[in-house]
C-alpha cells in the first residue's frame, strides 16, 4: 500500500494560532508525544523568527528520535543558515524553504516578477543544500497561483535539489475538485516530479483543509501536513486526527496508509489543547467528548446490538479510554503512574510522588476519579509555565446584598506572602482584581469560561481564561474542586506565563503586605 507521509507542523503553524503560544519545555513534550504518535516529520518551528524558536529547533533537534525534525525558513538566506544551524543536532534534518508565487502576493508582498521569484526560489534550495538533502519547497499561496507558473517553479526546485515540494492552500481558497486538479496536472505537465515527494498543506478557512488534503491524496499526494486538534493560522490548518483517522477507516477507498499509532491520537489531542489553552469543541470529529457518545434511544438500542451500526471506527482505535472511571482512593501509586502513561505523562519517581499525593487528595474529596481529573493533576502539577506568583489562598465574599470582595494571598518567588483585598462587580471580577494589585500586572480579560470536568456534583470545575497583557492574548486553565479557586488558578498561570515572556514584574504598591511565611 501507498504510504502516506505525516508531516506534523503543530509546532510551527498550530503555535501560530492567536494566543496559543508554548514555552520550549511544553514544545519538547509535545515534540516527545508526536514522535510517540509515529508522525513522519515534525516541523519544530521558524528559527530566524525569535531566539525562543532557534532553542527549541535545537533542543527538539537534539531530545526526539525517530521522526524527521524541520525547519521552516523564507527563501533567504540568513533564514536558511539559522534553520540550519538550529538542525546541525538532527539526526534526520529538514530545511522547509518557501517563496510566494502568486499573482496578488508578487505583486503587493514581494513586488517581484516572475523571473525573479524562480531565481531565488532556486538560489534558496542550492543555499539549503549546504546542510542537508532533505530540502522542501513550498511557493506560498500555490492554489493561488498560475498554473503554468506553479509548474515552472515546480520544475526549477527540484532541479535545484528539492526533494519534497509542497503545495499550499495558504489562505484556505481551494475547493476539493479543483485542488486534486492541481496535484493532478502537476503530477503530468513537470517532466522532473518523479523526482520529488508532492505535498499538501491546506487551511481551513471555508472548513475545507481536510477535505482538501484527502482529495489531494486521491489525485497522487503522498505527504499531508496537518496539526493536532486542526490548529493554526486563523481558521487553523488541517487536522491530524480526521486526516489519519479518514485513510485508516475508508482504506478500501483511499488504497494507503500511514504510520500514525492511532490509539496515540486522543492523549496527543487532550496534551496539546492543555499546553496551548486551545479546548477542543465537543462535537470535534475523532477526539471531542461527544465524538462516540450515543444519546438518542434508537442509536443506543442498535448499538447495543451490533455496535457497527452506529460506530464507523473503534473507540480504543483512537485511544478514547475503554471506561473514563479509572481510579478510586484504594487505588496505588502502580495504578497512577501507568494511568498516566496511557493519557501521556511519563513520570520520573519524584514526579509520582508529587501526583500521587494531589490524586489522594482529590480521591478523599470525590468517590470516583476519572481519566479528566487524572489528567488535570497532571497538567496542572507539571505545568511548565514558571510560577513568578504561586497561590496561597483566596477568600470570597459575596451575596445578594452585598459587594463582593476578595482577598488573596500569593506567594512570591523569594518565598514571600503577599496579601490583598478587592471589591468588583462580582466574585471573580473582585478576585481578579485583588490579583492585579498585588501582582501589578494590568491584563484585560477578554474570555470566562467554566466547565465541569466529568460528571456528578463534585465534579471538579475547569476555568479557561484568554487575557491579553501588553496586547498579547494568553490562554490558560485551573482546575480545581472549588470554582473561585480554579478561576484564581487560570488567572494567575496566564500572569505567570506573561511573566515568563519577559514581562518583568512591576513593584507592588502600598497596598500589597508582604508577611514572611
Ligand atoms: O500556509 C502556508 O502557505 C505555509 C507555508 C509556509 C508552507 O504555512
Ligand atoms: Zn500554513
Amino acid at each position: 500500500m501507498r504510504h502516506i507521509i505525516i508531516f506534523d507542523t503543530t509546532l510551527r503553524d498550530g503555535e501560530q494560532s492567536p494566543g496559543a503560544s508554548l514555552n520550549l519545555p511544553e514544545k519538547i513534550q509535545i515534540a516527545r508525544q508526536l514522535a510517540q504518535l509515529k508522525v513522519d516529520v515534525i516541523e519544530a518551528g521558524f528559527p530566524i523568527t525569535s531566539p525562543g524558536d532557534f532553542e527549541a529547533v535545537q533542543a527538539i533537534a537534539q531530545a526526539v528520535k525517530g521522526p524527521t525534525i524541520c525547519a521552516l525558513a523564507r527563501s533567504v538566506e540568513k533564514d536558511i543558515d539559522r534553520a540550519g544551524e538550529a538542525l546541525a543536532k538532527a539526526r534526520k534534518p529538514r530545511i522547509h524553504v518557501f517563496c510566494a508565487t502568486s499573482e496578488i502576493h508578487r505583486k503587493f508582498k514581494l513586488r517581484k516578477a516572475k523571473s525573479e521569484i524562480v531565481r531565488i526560489a532556486v538560489d534558496s534550495v542550492r543555499h539549503a543544500g549546504k546542510y542537508t538533502r532533505d530540502i522542501e519547497f513550498s511557493p506560498e499561496d500555490a492554489s493561488r497561483t498560475e498554473p503554468d507558473f506553479l509548474a515552472e517553479v515546480v520544475e526549477a526546485v527540484i532541479d535545484a535539489g528539492a526533494t519534497t515540494v509542497n503545495i499550499p492552500d495558504t489562505v484556505g481558497y481551494a475547493m476539493p475538485e479543483q485542488y486534486a486538479a492541481t496535484i493532478r496536472s502537476l503530477r503530468e505537465t513537470v517532466s522532473n516530479i518523479g523526482k520529488a515527494v508532492i505535498s499538501v498543506h491546506c487551511h481551513n478557512d471555508l472548513g475545507l483543509g481536510v477535505a482538501n488534503s484527502l482529495a489531494a491524496v486521491m489525485a497522487g499526494a503522498d505527504q499531508v501536513e496537518c496539526t493536532i486538534n486542526g490548529l493554526g493560522e486563523r481558521a487553523g490548518n488541517a487536522s491530524l486526527e480526521e486526516i489519519v483517522m479518514a485513510i485508516k477507516t475508508r482504506r478500501d477507498y483511499f488504497q494507503c496508509d500511514t504510520g500514525i499509532a492511532t490509539p496515540k491520537l486522543f492523549a496527543t489531542s487532550r496534551m496539546v489543547s492543555t499546553l496551548t489553552g486551545m479546548q477542543v469543541q465537543r462535537n470535534k470529529a475523532i477526539v471531542g467528548e461527544n465524538a462516540f457518545a450515543h444519546e438518542s434511544g434508537i442509536h443506543q438500542d442498535g448499538m447495543l446490538k451490533e455496535r457497527r451500526t452506529y460506530e464507523i471506527m473503534l473507540p480504543e482505535d483512537v485511544g478514547v479510554p475503554r471506561s473514563s472511571l479509572v481510579l478510586g482512593k484504594h487505588s496505588g501509586r502502580h495504578a497512577l503512574r501507568v494511568r498516566a502513561e496511557d493519557l501521556g505523562f511519563k513520570l520520573t519517581d519524584e514526579q509520582l510522588i508529587v501526583a500521587y499525593d494531589r490524586f489522594k487528595i482529590l480521591a478523599d474529596k470525590k468517590k470516583v476519579v476519572y481519566d479528566e481529573d487524572v489528567q488535570a493533576i497532571l497538567e496542572d502539577e507539571f505545568a511548565q509555565v514558571e510560577e513568578t506568583y504561586r497561590l496561597e489562598s483566596v477568600q470570597i465574599s459575596s451575596g445578594t446584598h452585598s459587594i463582593p470582595t476578595a482577598t488573596v494571598r500569593l506567594l512570591n518567588l523569594k518565598g514571600e506572602s503577599l496579601q490583598d483585598a478587592s471589591t468588583g462587580d462580582g466574585p471573580v471580577d473582585a478576585l481578579y482584581k485583588a490579583i492585579e494589585r498585588l501582582t501589578g500586572v494590568k491584563a484585560r480579560l477578554k474570555d470566562y469560561r467554566i466547565r465541569a470536568v466529568t460528571v456528578g456534583k463534585d465534579a471538579q470545575g475547569e476555568v479557561s481564561v484568554e487575557v491579553e497583557v501588553d496586547g498579547r492574548s494568553i490562554l490558560a486553565r485551573g482546575v480545581s474542586t472549588d470554582i473561585i479557586q480554579a478561576s484564581a488558578l487560570a488567572y494567575l498561570k496566564a500572569i505567570n506565563s506573561s511573566l515568563s515572556r519577559g514581562r518583568k514584574p512591576v513593584v507592588k504598591g502600598s497596598k500589597a503586605r508582604a508577611a514572611s511565611l
